[in-house]
């Protein structure tokens, strides 16, 4: 039994608690590979002429891998919250909240991005939130009209 092993016993973690489960790590890599897929295709748009179809296929690539990045980032942020995690590595408290805090930021990370360059690309007609803001509300400019 290694360092890490005995102090999570200690501490009263089940075996199955001290490793990530197969679901959590099929959600890690899978995200990580389509965010790897969705920067190449991106640069790679770069490299093709404008009009052409390898433009056109890049730029197709790059919105579906980055919106499966959200339909994977959804499930995996709530089997997080519902799951945890093994407990971090022995080390000063300090350490082991800002590792925390930055897998947090990751989390952040992977629902911000895909969902507001899928808010950005749509349809201006579409932009129901728009209507609903405290700024544009229609009801609220109805009441503040001389
Ligand atoms: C798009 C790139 C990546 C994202 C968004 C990402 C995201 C994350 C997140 C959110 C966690 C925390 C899991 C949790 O405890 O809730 C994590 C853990 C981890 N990631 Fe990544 N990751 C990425 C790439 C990588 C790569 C390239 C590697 C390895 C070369 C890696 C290795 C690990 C390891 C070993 C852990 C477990 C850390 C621990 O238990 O303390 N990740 N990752
Ligand atoms: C994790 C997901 C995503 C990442 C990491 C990502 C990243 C990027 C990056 C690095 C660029 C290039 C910015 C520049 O250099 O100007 C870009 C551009 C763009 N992305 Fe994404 N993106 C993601 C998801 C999406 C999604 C889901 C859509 C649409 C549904 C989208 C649509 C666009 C568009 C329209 C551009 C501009 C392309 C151009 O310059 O012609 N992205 N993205």
């Amino acid at each position: 039994m290694n360092r890490l092993q005995s102090v999570s016993g200690a501490i009263g973690f089940p075996d199955a608690a001290r490793r990530y489960d197969g679901l959590a790590v099929f959600f890690h890599w899978s995200v990580f590979l389509l965010i790897a897929a969705a920067y190449a295709a991106i640069e790679l748009k770069g490299f093709a002429g404008k009009g052409t179809p390898a433009r056109a296929l890049a730029m197709a690539v790059h919105e579906w891998t980055g919106a499966l990045v959200l339909v994977l980032a959804v499930p995996r942020v709530l089997w997080r919250l519902v799951r945890g995690a093994p407990p971090a590595e022995p080390g000063p408290r300090w350490m082991q909240r800002v590792g925390e805090a930055m897998h947090w930021v990751l989390y952040l990370f992977i629902v911000a991005q895909p969902s507001s360059a899928c808010l950005r690309s749509m349809p201006a007609d579409m932009r129901w939130w728009c209507q609903c803001s405290v700024s544009r509300c229609r009801c609220w400019s109805a009441r503040t009209r001389p």
